[in-house]
């Protein structure tokens, strides 16, 4: 631990929920990614600065970044602080898991600046606090998979268990509409109870997905992401987002669905070729409704927060 010593780090999007896993699946992405710069420091104290023109709050109390690095901080004898810069790539209420990558981004630059004392699982648990903040619930699908990269199973957040699980190479096609769907709004509106027969539903494809992916068996995994409880209440609030599933899936996508609470959209597929045949219907049925929206073809990406010397 050295007084002054700066570490950069590029923190990942992360898509929640993988479709019928909700709050408990979730994934890293290569690629849109946030970059940040932490310097540890003597004084005790957090000082956050933004690069970008996102207008996010820079007092560490309502920064997502500033309470998961206040939770950690409450967890250590001696008195430190933090400077933090960050330039935030992956905008605010896209469902691309914003403040996840704030969040996580700082508690795992910190750790590495305080000489790795924490390990993942107590990273996650601070950087929850961020989550807190942000959407009123301590979710984990996007900070697990934001710090320890590729597809995780959050199997209970109390007590915290997390499984990595090990994924065939997926590609993913992502298009996020330039409107904004606030993750609290979007989950006040579900519903508090669910039928039986749609729990059976559920629960098949959870785990039709998870062994999908263990088996490197891409049909089952097509055919398990299926979601009959959040999509259905979820996607009115996405203009076009029938037509993205059914003209992805006739050409080639495995499938997809809302990423996290929306209003970004993903899909899964096997190749590169798909996955940009994919990209070219999404913008097709948003360019017709004249709606501004930007896209990405990437892949899930074994790598959580990455560390850079600064
Ligand atoms: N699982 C959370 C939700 C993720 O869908 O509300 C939010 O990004």
């Amino acid at each position: 631990m050295e007084y002054g010593q700066s570490i950069k780090i590029k923190a990942p999007a992360t898509i929640a929920n993988m479709v019928c896993g909700f709050d408990i699946l979730g994934f890293a992405v290569a690629e849109p990614y946030d970059e940040m710069t932490i310097t540890l420091k003597k004084e005790p104290g957090i000082s956050i600065v933004h690069t970008d023109d996102h207008q996010l709050p820079t007092e560490p109390n309502d920064n997502v970044a500033g309470v998961a690095l206040q939770a950690m901080l409450s967890e250590l004898t001696m008195p430190v602080g933090f400077d933090v810069i960050i330039h935030k790539h992956i905008k605010p209420g896209s469902g691309l898991g914003s403040s996840a990558a704030s969040a996580a981004g700082a508690v795992v630059a910190a750790n590495y600046l305080l000489g790795e004392v924490f390990n993942k699982e107590s990273l996650v648990q601070f950087a929850m606090h961020g989550e807190k903040l942000a959407s009123g619930v301590k979710h984990a699908d996007n900070i697990t998979p934001c710090i320890y990269g590729g597809i995780t199973l959050i199997r209970s957040i109390f007590p915290l268990d997390i499984i990595p699980l090990q994924p065939p190479p997926l590609f993913v096609t992502i298009v996020h509409p330039q409107i904004e769907v606030k993750t609290a709004d979007a989950r006040s509106i579900l519903k508090k109870q669910v039928y039986l027969k749609d729990a059976i539903k559920q629960w098949g494809n959870i785990a039709g997905l998870v062994s999908g992916l263990l088996q490197s068996d891409y049909a089952l995994i097509g055919r398990s992401l299926e979601d009959v409880l959040i999509e259905p209440v979820r996607s009115i609030l996405i203009p076009g987002f029938d037509e993205i599933k059914e003209r992805s899936k006739s050409v080639g996508a495995l499938g997809g669905g809302i990423s996290g609470s929306g209003p970004s959209v993903f899909m899964l597929s096997r190749s590169l070729e798909t996955a940009q045949l994919v990209e070219i219907q999404m913008k097709a049925v948003f360019q017709q409704m004249n709606l501004l929206h930007y896209t990405y073809v990437t892949t899930v990406s074994s790598n959580g927060v990455q560390l850079f010397s600064a």
